[in-house]
């Protein structure tokens, strides 16, 4: 898979600017934080530069600030077979006991390398017995150890936990950011591909490297590699599928499916997108605004709530169809006609 494929391995091909800066400039400091904090949402390079920072710490032949890659230090961390690095998943191992061996654990000097370090992921899932308990391994570390926490709910890790470590935030990936991205994967994999399509997935990955890297390998299973085929494939239309449902058109709609359906259009995605919109236009309708969709289509609520249950339910159906345009024909005759029997 592209998003571990090609996880980025230096500091150098992390593409996200800023924590870029600031991990150079620790590695090149003589003092490195013993506690480390990651905050940031899913996909963001959180894992990836916990494991460039653990390379780099204790990489056997580089001289500079980046790890080689190659020496055996750097390579048991990539198959995860270092004595040394040690990733826990706090989703699982969240309890007192499981903190308890791990401080345990942090006791003993390293085996192979300069530094043991323990990266945990979740870390907002530690109960707050665990938490007390690596507070104090927290507050005095031992010399040669090193702790990388990373979470995506940072409310949820005590405040306590928080002042003893150093905080790096991971914005959410920039669209440029994304881009750089996808145009190294698109040139190692030899792909071609337009450039236009390479922001139009950057719009739709949520701002998450590791979306982007998937709807890049999906594109590319399906051949989808125009912009053209890129749009049909992701859902998106220029004529917009919601106004012409909202104002009436059934004709007009048919013909739509059909001719999405010809040109190979993935109905999955297009309902997911047009579940998304409608649930925007909900939330506009009930006073909330948001600035990613303009609520230009006048709708009521209880016609809303109404194709999200049709839509949800052909979604259900798509599974088990033997054609595909099926689910979403049945869901617009049924909107047509529950809306004809009231008005
Ligand atoms: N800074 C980055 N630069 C380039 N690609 C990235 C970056 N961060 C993440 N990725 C891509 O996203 C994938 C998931 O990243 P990961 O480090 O596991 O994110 P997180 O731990 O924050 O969920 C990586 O394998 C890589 O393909
Ligand atoms: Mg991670
Ligand atoms: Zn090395």
């Amino acid at each position: 898979m592209y998003y571990l494929k090609h996880r980025p391995k230096t500091i150098e091909d992390l593409d996200n600017q800023k924590v870029k800066e600031i991990v150079k400039k620790i590695l090149e400091s003589k003092k490195i934080p013993h506690a480390l904090l990651f905050i940031g949402q899913k996909g963001t390079g959180k894992t990836s530069t916990a494991r460039i920072i653990s390379k780099a710490l204790n990489c056997s032949s580089s001289k500079d600030t980046e790890p080689c890659n190659k020496c055996k230090n750097c390579l048991a961390v990539d198959s995860f077979s270092s004595p040394d690095i040690i990733e826990l998943d706090a989703a699982s191992n969240r309890g007192i006991e499981d903190i308890k061996n791990l401080i345990r654990e942090s006791n003993f000097y390293p085996m192979n390398n300069r530094y043991r370090i323990f990266i945990i992921d979740e870390a907002q899932m530690i109960t707050s017995d665990a938490f007390n308990a690596l507070l104090k391994t927290l507050e005095e570390p031992p010399e040669s150890v090193i702790f990388i926490l990373a979470t995506t709910n940072p409310e949820k890790i005590p405040k306590t936990i928080q002042s003893r470590c150093s905080v790096i935030n991971f914005a959410k990936a920039k669209k440029t950011e994304i881009i750089s991205m996808l145009k190294k994967i698109a040139h190692r994999e030899k792909l071609k591909i337009d450039e236009k399509l390479l922001e139009l997935i950057s719009e739709h990955s949520d701002h998450s490297f590791r979306d982007a890297a998937k709807i890049l390998e999906e594109l590319v299973v399906q051949e989808k590699l125009t912009y053209e085929e890129g749009i049909k494939f992701l859902g998106l239309l220029r004529e917009n599928f919601l106004s012409l449902l909202i104002n009436k058109k059934p004709d007009e709609i048919f013909t739509w499916i059909e001719e999405f359906n010809r040109s190979g259009g993935n109905f999955k995605n297009l309902i997911e997108k047009l579940l998304d919109e409608l649930r925007i236009l909900l939330l506009a309708n009930n006073g909330i605004k948001s600035d990613e969709f303009t609520a230009q289509a006048k709708i009521s609520t209880e016609n809303i709530v109404l194709l999200m249950k049709l839509l949800t339910e052909a979604y259900k159906n798509l599974k088990i169809t033997p054609i595909e345009s099926l689910p979403l024909e049945i869901a617009v005759v049924e909107f047509y006609n529950s809306r004809n029997s009231k008005s």
